[in-house]
C-alpha cells in the first residue's frame, strides 16, 4: 500500500470503502459489532518508555537526511529507518524486551512517515471520532460514547507536526494567519483542524472517521433507531418524491438517515448531491457530487453551497440533496423544492422541528434579499412536506424523536403535525435510556399524494401503534 492510502486512507482494508462491494457490505454493515462494548486495548509505550523512544528519534535525526526520506516509496523508507533505529537502540545497553522494542520502532517510523501516535487509532475499526484535544487529550467515541484514551502526543509541536502533514497532503495549509481548517480526507473521513490563536489550549483536530458501517435504514430499525412502520412511511415518503428534511443535534445522526432513506430513490433518477465538506455516500446509479471550495491563500476561487445549489439547477437534476444548510443557500433550495424539483432532502441542525422551521427562516434572511417574513414562512410551508427530527441519547444511542408533516400556514404561522413520536419513560441501571415509538393517530396529508404516486402505504400504520 502507498504512502498516500496508508496515510489517507487510514490503513483500513480497502475492499471496506469499495462501492462496487455493495452486497457484502450491506450485509456486514447491518450486524450489531460482535465485539461490541469490548474495552478499547491500545498497546501504549509507558512514560519510560517514551523518554528512551524520544532520546533514540533525536539520534536517528541526527544521523538520517529526511529529505532523502521523504522523496523514496514508503516501503523502502521504512526499512532504511527501521535499520538506523535499530542500530541505534543496539549501540544502548538499554535492556528492551522483544515487543517494546518492536513498538519503540513502530513509533519512530509512525512519528517519521505516518501519523505519529494517532496510527494506533486507526486501525481500530470500532472507533467512530478521533479527538484531539490539545497534546495530551485524545479521545475516541465508540459505540455512541466518548472514552480518553492513554495516547499522548509529546508536545505542542508535536502534534503540529502531524496536524501540517494531513492538511498538507489534502493541498491545504494551516498557521496562525488561517488557524481553520475543514476538509475530506481521501478516504471519505471528514477532518477539522483548529490551532492557537483560535484554539485557546492548544491545537485541536477532530476525525469523523468515513463510515464503513454504512446503515440501511432496515439496519437503522434493527438498531432500535426507529421502527419497521416508520421506515414504511419513509420509504413510501422518498419514493413519491416529498421534500423532506432531517432535523437533529450534532452527531445525532443526520447524515447517516440522510444516506439510508435516499436508497429508496428510484435508480433511473438523476440525482445531484451539494455538499460542504462531501461525506454522503449515494449507493444509487446515476449521482453527480458537488463539494463547496474555500478561498485561496489570496481570499480568491470561493465557490459556495449557494454557488452550488443555483448551478445544479441548470444540470437537470431530478432531485437535489444538500448534505446540510447552513446559510443563504436554504433560499435557493426553497425556490427548486417550489418550482419543480421534489424529491429533494436535507439536513439542519436544530432540535426540534419548530426550531427546523425558525432556522431555515433565519438561514433565507442571510441570503440578503429583504423578503418579508411572513412570505419567507409561505414559502418554506409549501416547500417541506416531512421533517424528520433526530435525538442522540446519553446511553449513546440515535432515534428518530418525531416525524412531522408541515401542515401550511394559519395566519402568520406554519402548522405541523405529529405522525409519530418516541416517548421516553426512563433510564435503567445500566444506564439504557427507555421508551417507545408510537404513531399519534393522525393520517398524514400527503397519504394522497404517496398513493397517487403509486406508492403502497398501509393505514393501519398510523393507527395501530398508539400508546
Ligand atoms: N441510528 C444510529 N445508531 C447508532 N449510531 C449512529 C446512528 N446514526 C449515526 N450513528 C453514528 O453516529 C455518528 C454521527 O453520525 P452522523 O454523521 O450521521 O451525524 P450528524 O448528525 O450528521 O453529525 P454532524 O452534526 O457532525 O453532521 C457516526 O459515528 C454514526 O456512525
Ligand atoms: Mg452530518
Amino acid at each position: 500500500m502507498g504512502l498516500k492510502t496508508r496515510i489517507l486512507g487510514f490503513g483500513l482494508p480497502k475492499a471496506a470503502t469499495d462501492v462496487d462491494d455493495k452486497a457484502t457490505k450491506i450485509d456486514r454493515l447491518n450486524e450489531k459489532p460482535k465485539e461490541a462494548f469490548a474495552p478499547l486495548s491500545l498497546k501504549i509505550l509507558s512514560p519510560v518508555e517514551l523518554e528512551f523512544k524520544e532520546s533514540i528519534h533525536s539520534k536517528l535525526l541526527e544521523i538520517l537526511n529526511l529529505s532523502l526520506i521523504s522523496g523514496i516509496e514508503e516501503k523502502e523508507a521504512r526499512k532504511q529507518i527501521r535499520a538506523a533505529t535499530q542500530k541505534l537502540i543496539d549501540e544502548e545497553s538499554t535492556p528492551l524486551n522483544p515487543q517494546t522494542r518492536h513498538q519503540i520502532i513502530k513509533a519512530i517510523e509512525d512519528d517519521i512517515l505516518g501519523l505519529g501516535p494517532l496510527e494506533a487509532l486507526l486501525y481500530e475499526p470500532t472507533i467512530a471520532d478521533i479527538l484531539v484535544n490539545g497534546y495530551k487529550k485524545v479521545y475516541v467515541e465508540r459505540f455512541g460514547k466518548l472514552e480518553l484514551t492513554p495516547v499522548r502526543f509529546n508536545d505542542d509541536k508535536h502534534l503540529m507536526t502531524i496536524i501540517d502533514r494531513i492538511v498538507s497532503r489534502i493541498g491545504l495549509r494551516i498557521d496562525a494567519s488561517s488557524p481553520m481548517v475543514d476538509a475530506r480526507l481521501l478516504d471519505g473521513s471528514r477532518v477539522n483542524v483548529i490551532i492557537p490563536p483560535l484554539a485557546i489550549d492548544g491545537p485541536s483536530l477532530s476525525i469523523r472517521r468515513f463510515a464503513v458501517d454504512k446503515m440501511t435504514l432496515d439496519g437503522l430499525v434493527r438498531r432500535d433507531s426507529l421502527t419497521d412502520y416508520m421506515a414504511e412511511f419513509l420509504k413510501g415518503a422518498t419514493k413519491s418524491k416529498l421534500n423532506i428534511l432531517i432535523s437533529g443535534g450534532t452527531g445525532s445522526g443526520k447524515t447517516t438517515m440522510l444516506n439510508a432513506i435516499s436508497n429508496f430513490i428510484p435508480n433511473d433518477e438523476r440525482i445531484i448531491t451539494l455538499e460542504n465538506p462531501a461525506e454522503l455516500q449515494l449507493q444509487l446509479p446515476h449521482v453527480l457530487r458537488l463539494e463547496t471550495r474555500p478561498a485561496n491563500v489570496e481570499g480568491r476561487g470561493e465557490v459556495t453551497l449557494r454557488d452550488l445549489v443555483r448551478n445544479s439547477l441548470r444540470m437537470r437534476p431530478d432531485r437535489i440533496v444538500i448534505g446540510e444548510v447552513r446559510g443563504g443557500e436554504a433560499f435557493d433550495m426553497l425556490q427548486a423544492m417550489n418550482t419543480g424539483h421534489e424529491g429533494s432532502l436535507t439536513t439542519v441542525h436544530a432540535n426540534s422541528p419548530r426550531d427546523a422551521l425558525a432556522r431555515l427562516e433565519d438561514m433565507v434572511s442571510m441570503a440578503g434579499l429583504e423578503i418579508p417574513v411572513n412570505a419567507i414562512r409561505k414559502q418554506i410551508s409549501s416547500a417541506i412536506h416531512i421533517i424528520i427530527q433526530l435525538g442522540r441519547f446519553e446511553d449513546g444511542s440515535r432515534r428518530i424523536i418525531s416525524i412531522q408533516e408541515v401542515d401550511g400556514m394559519e395566519g402568520d404561522v406554519i402548522t405541523l403535525s405529529e405522525i409519530f413520536k418516541y416517548n421516553r419513560y426512563g433510564i435503567n441501571e445500566k444506564g439504557v435510556v427507555l421508551g417507545q415509538y408510537c404513531s399519534t393517530g393522525i393520517i398524514p396529508k400527503c397519504i394522497a399524494n404517496l398513493k397517487q404516486r403509486g406508492a403502497t402505504v398501509d393505514l393501519t400504520i398510523f393507527t395501530n401503534n398508539l400508546n
